[in-house]
């Protein structure tokens, strides 16, 4: 299995678990915080019942009722109507004027009716209040699940894109392009080339190489290939990259002109890779190389931006016969 392979299958399951893992703590942070908000409002609702005035019970307590007059004058127990009142009441009921005289009542000796007042403690139990019941504290909703459930798709779709994405851009460590690629034996393709008249060419480096001489001094030719140009004279072969510089088309060779032909727009270029007409704005891209043991190795790791335009390296850059793309 290759390092890209690796990495395409890793990082999105390193992604997924990641995005797992956030949603779990985010999931049991909320769950922690309603819980303590729920207990806040119970403990709130406690106090607020503490601070009534008069005070609740929880439990009905027939033994709390009391029986006390309601005016200064003294009048027998049982006697006079019974009403049942808070015992905030009381108060207002004691100092209120007695209604008008009713037939066959008689009056009190401050002339206010007599009236027996039974204070009833409030029959009603009360409990805090819960809180309504809330999904998101009893468990797991519907909602939850689908949320989350669409979350996690979509963190472990952008994860395997992104992961594919750099897979891509990944250079090769071995083999294929991105990676130094033994072409082959220097004799045997140099031969290849001339008895073909034209470049051998690598599919899996997409790239070009092509017979080199030249007369420039190896400063001059090391401004214009850096870290490349002494190699490619000491072996007489020059690596190109296929991309056209101006819109990234294939460059095919020409055999009757002997230089590279671009179909897509006219741009061509000399044995060298070298600009010679068409909207390209420069010459093509290079690859170092390197002879290794006679084989020529060619590392498509490493692109050497073209020559600019007016550049000839080759002794003869000239066309040798009609063009393929015309101008
Ligand atoms: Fe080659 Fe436009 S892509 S000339």
């Amino acid at each position: 299995m290759t390092p890209q392979q690796v990495l395409v299958i890793a990082i999105p399951v390193i992604g997924a678990v990641f995005v797992l893992f956030v949603v779990l703590v985010a999931t049991s942070r909320r769950r922690r915080a309603d819980e303590r908000g729920s207990e806040d409002l119970t403990e709130r609702f406690a106090a607020a019942l503490d601070a009534v005035p008069g005070g609740f019970v929880e439990e009905e307590d027939a033994a709390s009722r009391t029986s006390v007059p309601s005016s200064s004058s003294e009048t027998p127990p049982g006697q006079g109507p019974k009403e049942k009142v808070r015992p905030m009441a009381t108060a207002l009921l004691t100092e209120a004027p007695s209604p008008p005289l009713q037939f066959g009542e008689k009056p009190s000796g401050d002339g206010h009716k007599s009236t027996e007042v039974e204070i009833v403690e409030p029959k009603i139990k009360l409990r805090p209040i819960q809180p309504a019941a809330d999904e998101e504290v009893e468990g797991m909703t519907r909602r939850q699940v689908l949320n989350r459930g669409i979350l996690l798709t979509l963190g472990a779709s952008l994860t395997s894109f992104g992961g594919a994405v750099i897979a891509f851009l990944w250079p090769r460590l071995s083999g294929g392009f991105g990676s130094v690629i033994a072409a082959g034996n220097m004799d045997e393709i140099k031969s290849t080339i001339k008895a073909n008249r034209e470049p051998f060419y690598s599919a899996a480096g997409r790239f070009y190489l092509m017979t080199y001489e030249t007369n420039l001094d190896d400063a001059t030719g090391e401004s214009i290939y850096p870290k490349a140009f002494t190699d490619y004279k000491q072996a007489g072969l020059i690596a190109m990259y296929q991309k056209c510089p101006h819109l990234g088309c294939k460059v095919p060779w020409c055999k009757s002109s002997q230089w590279f032909e671009c179909p897509c727009h006219g741009s061509k270029y000399n044995a060298a890779g070298e600009w010679q007409g068409g909207p390209a704005p420069r010459g093509m891209w290079h690859f170092p190389i390197k002879v290794q043991g006679g084989t020529v190795m060619v590392d498509t790791g490493k692109q050497i931006t073209g020559a600019p335009k007016g550049t000839n390296t080759p002794v003869d850059p000239l066309p040798k016969g009609p063009h393929c793309v015309g101008i």
